[in-house]
């Protein structure tokens, strides 16, 4: 198909496959999967023999096109696509309708890739709720579609993996009795953010940070998400996981890894992942009567931004009002290693905030002796910022003399922005699937990182179950109960976004 914007076309070819999307009449489709795969065939890193074949039910492959094309254009208006461009594009497309739990629909899949002479690759993306990840390993694998003999066979699937230590580690074991370990992606889609994957650039590719990564120059790391936006239509999932599940355990720890890990041999899967999972058992065990301490909870209330009137959690559909969710969690946690001793690492991260930004401070302690404290702008600790989102990019906060004749200091950022002049940053999903297709596994959770972030949040766990209140915040404000005494130790305190 022909290009018609600008897209970078970096990347390794990747062969021809069968590209599968189980539950492919949802939302991750049309929104996510769908958008990414487009403009990965406009920029040649999706083979143009590949096939896109999406199992669902109670459509036809008629109304499933319809409903893409819409999403398309009501999603990702920035794809420019005419009728004709959209029609070249599902010519790639066909449908099996069928149940997941059905053997029928496994066999059918099975016919409609043998039917394609040119190639047996298959990458099968699990596209629905994480209770079926079992029954569809267990269809392919009885299909046959699981053995490699003809063609790669990866199954790619989506957090939560499980909701804690013991379901995980079930989960763990159901797939890999079904699969080979290296033959499922597990996804974190902040992983394969550009400006999450740069932090490895900045750290491993210069040689002025690394000497100064570490407890004799760093005081603390804060790794955050904030979010504007609400729990919007997931409140069903959502009142069963909370914050500390959805975004802590998940994308925020394993950011803390990036952060926290030992330069690897080779940027190879296992090599990464290996340094990572160090990170994670090193973290130390919080004791139940520390949570109180190194923990914030909180659910927002009912509030306004930007001049929207936000609706209190409990007033959210399908949310119980007696609901004592968090939407808000902040953990402290410490890594007992050489590297990290004595420095907190502080993810937190919330819904319903002023702004949606998502960064990772690396807070520098104070110089040893300050010349300039008498004057009216005492210097700060200096911080080094990757945004994540918006704006990705990295910037330094240091300390200049004020213009004039005194030495009144003042507050300098340097910016680097990650792309300059709106040049195009790739989408994580655009990412994930080139690597799931080149068969890269070093951006994806493998199954012990999963196991022991689960059992690292576990004591957390433990002790919130029990909890009858939870803290409230206004919506639209970042005035947070305990969040400020998360950060009362750390020099310079909370970064809030800005
Ligand atoms: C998802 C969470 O994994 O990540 C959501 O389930 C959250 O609750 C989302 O909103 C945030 O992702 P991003 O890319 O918008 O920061």
């Amino acid at each position: 198909m022909e290009s018609n914007n600008a897209a970078q076309c970096l990347g390794e070819a990747t062969e021809p496959t069968n590209i599968v999307i189980l539950g492919a009449g949802g939302d991750l489709t049309k929104r996510k999967l769908i958008p990414a795969l487009l403009k990965m065939l406009r920029c040649g890193l999706l083979h143009a023999d590949s096939k896109i074949i999406g199992v669902l039910k109670g459509r036809t492959q008629e109304q499933w096109l319809t409903g893409l094309h819409k999403g398309m254009q009501e999603y990702s208006p920035e794809i420019k696509l005419n009728d004709q461009q959209w029609q070249q594009f599902s010519s790639m497309f066909s449908m099996i309708e069928g149940d997941l739990q059905e053997e029928r629909t496994y066999t059918d899949l099975a016919a409609a890739i043998t039917s394609i002479q040119q190639h047996k690759n298959a990458l099968f993306y699990c596209a629905v709720p994480p209770r079926w990840y079992t029954t569809i390993a267990a269809g392919l694998d009885k299909a046959g579609l699981s053995d490699q003999s003809e063609g790669f066979r990866r199954v790619v699937i989506e957090k939560p993996f499980g909701m804690d230590i013991d379901s995980a580690r079930q989960l763990n074991n159901e797939l890999q009795s079904l699969l080979d370990e290296s033959q499922i992606y597990r996804i974190d889609h902040y992983l394969g953010k550009e400006s999450v994957q740069n932090l490895l650039v900045y750290r491993f590719a210069n040689s002025i940070l690394e000497p100064l990564w570490n407890r004799n120059f760093i005081d603390h790391v804060q790794i955050s998400a904030a979010e504007s936006i609400g729990i919007e239509y997931r409140a069903n999932y959502y009142e069963k996981s909370g914050a500390l599940r959805d975004m802590i355990q998940s994308h925020l720890m394993q950011v803390m890894t990036l952060v926290a890990m030992e330069p690897p041999v080779e940027f190879t899967a296992d090599a990464v992942r290996d340094e990572k999972i160090k990170v994670l058992r090193a973290v130390r065990p919080i004791k139940p009567e520390s949570v109180s301490q190194q923990t914030v909870a909180a659910q927002y209330g009912s509030g306004t931004n930007a001049e929207e009137a936000i609706k209190a959690y409990v007033a959210e559909d399908d949310v119980s009002a007696e609901s004592v969710t968090e939407t808000l969690a902040g953990v402290r946690f410490h890594i007992d290693n050489w590297r990290w001793q004595g420095v907190p690492f502080i993810l937190w991260t919330g819904k319903r905030l002023p702004q949606r930004v998502s960064e990772i401070v690396i807070r520098f302690r104070k110089p040893p002796f300050n010349l300039f404290d008498t004057h009216a702008n005492p210097p700060t600790a200096n911080s080094l910022v990757f945004r994540v989102h918006p704006d990705e990019g990295i910037s330094l906060r240091m300390n200049a003399k004020m213009p004039g004749l005194t030495t009144d200091t003042q507050r300098m950022v340097m910016r680097a922005p990650y792309a300059e002049n709106g040049e195009d940053v790739s989408d994580a999903y655009e990412v994930l699937l080139h690597d799931v297709l080149t068969g890269d596994a070093t951006l994806f959770s493998r199954a012990d990182e999963v196991e022991q972030s689960w059992s690292i949040i576990e004591p957390i766990l433990n002790e919130w179950q029990h909890r009858i209140s939870v803290n409230r915040y206004r919506a639209g404000t970042w005035e947070i109960p305990g969040m400020e005494d998360l950060f009362a130790d750390c020099v310079g305190g909370w970064h809030k976004p800005s």
